[in-house]
């Protein structure tokens, strides 16, 4: 299952019921989390709700793009954050997965706050990696994203959060099968055995 699951890119238009929906964020729920925080919440979207999120996702990127202040780096991403905004426009169901110990992901953190956020942030990698499997498990395709991050600004005002939005999942079935990206050897990655 671990090899099975690629990042999915174009979407067939079926829907997907809403009790896959639940599986799938059933997996996340009990997914390891720093001393049990469990510092997430899953907000699902789809059809108009989605479409009109979606809105204000691609107002955060025109916003972005014309920012003076963006670091170069950050401008570089700009063509894959409009591309992930096609992908999410096209996949039947998005997911925004929420911090909920944590908030605006850009002003600065004293060191003491560093390690918790740290481990929150895993724990919540940890969560989607299990929504990613679970989704694979039931032939379902699936997108991590974290290009929401462009529009971190215009999503927590439109929906009144105050949560950071850590990452997005996309779930839809598969329009493509994709060869997989290389992957490291073992033995690139590995020391001691
Ligand atoms: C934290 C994180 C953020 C990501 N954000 C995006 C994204 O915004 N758009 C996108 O197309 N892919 C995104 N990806 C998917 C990666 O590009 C992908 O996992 C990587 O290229 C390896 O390909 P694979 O998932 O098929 O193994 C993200 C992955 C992770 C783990």
């Amino acid at each position: 299952m671990f090899e099975e699951r690629k990042s999915i890119r174009k979407y067939r238009s079926d829907p997907v019921s809403s009790q896959d929906i639940l599986t799938i964020l059933d997996a996340a729920r009990v997914a390891p989390s720093a001393k049990n925080r469990q510092p997430w919440k899953f907000l699902v979207f789809q059809g108009e709700k989605k479409a009109d999120l979606l809105n204000e996702v691609e107002k955060g990127i025109e916003k972005s793009k014309k920012s003076l202040f963006m670091p170069k780096k950050f401008k570089k991403g700009m063509a894959s954050a409009e591309n992930t905004l096609r992908i999410m426009r096209e996949a039947p169901v998005l997911i925004l997965v929420l911090n909920t110990l944590s908030g605006d992901p850009y002003p600065p953190i004293f060191a003491g706050k560093r390690v918790s956020e740290i481990h929150n942030t895993l724990s919540i990698g940890a969560a989607i990696e299990n929504m990613l499997l679970a989704a694979t498990n039931m032939g379902l395709g699936s997108l991590w994203i974290g290009n929401t991050v462009y529009s971190h600004k215009e999503i927590s005002k439109y929906l009144g959060i105050k949560e950071q939005i850590a990452s997005a999942v996309a779930i839809g079935y598969a329009d493509e099968t994709p060869e997989g990206r290389p992957k490291k050897e073992l033995a690139q990655i590995v020391e001691g055995i």
